[in-house]
């Protein structure tokens, strides 16, 4: 993924009124629930709620209707964060409906290029590992944590802090 194309497409969306942003994984039951709960966290702690508009949807719809994998919450809880979305799938329309399409791997961005309407549609990809900026990460992407351990977990939600973090910080008017 070329630095050059997402460091144009934040400039054009940090001065925007309205930042509309979906987080997507496979499942939508563990890594992008988590990106979306942090994103909330990080933007009500700023009290910016009003900008920003912040969704997650998974590839499949094996998981729709349900709370995050009980896993995932029982970590991000102990991070103070209340995970209580509820699994859907993508739809052609978020690609209307949102100006960021983040996508946790590189499954999930190929997925999400193929369900892309129009070339408008598909320069709103990226992938979250953008902005991962842990010390010594290795990561290009965000691990599917649900056949790990707690470690697992644990790893996702490290990314995941750094990369909303970093992300927030971008999109915010200098
Ligand atoms: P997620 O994790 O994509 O981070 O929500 C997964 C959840 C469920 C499945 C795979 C990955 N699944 O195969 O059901």
């Amino acid at each position: 993924m070329n630095d050059k194309r997402i460091e144009k497409l934040i400039a054009r969306l940090k001065n925007k009124e309205k930042i509309r942003i979906l987080f997507v994984c496979l499942g939508n039951i563990c890594r992008s629930p988590a990106a979306d709960g942090i994103m909330h966290s990080i933007v009500g702690s700023h009290h910016d709620d009003a900008r920003w508009e912040i969704d997650s949807a998974g590839i499949g719809n094996w998981h729709a209707g349900q709370l995050p994998d009980k896993r995932m919450r029982v970590h991000a809880s102990r991070r103070g964060l209340d995970l209580t979305h509820h699994a859907r799938q993508v739809r052609v329309s978020d690609f209307d409906d949102f100006d960021l399409i983040v996508g946790m791997d590189n499954n999930n961005i190929a997925d999400l290029r193929q369900l892309a309407p129009s070339p408008e549609a598909m320069e709103k990809i990226v992938p979250m590992a953008h902005w991962v900026r842990t010390v010594a990460s290795r990561y290009d992407y965000i691990p599917d944590p649900y056949y790990e351990g707690a470690e697992g977990f644990e790893l996702v939600l490290d990314l995941l802090e750094s990369g909303c973090q970093a992300l927030y910080e971008d999109l915010s008017k200098a």
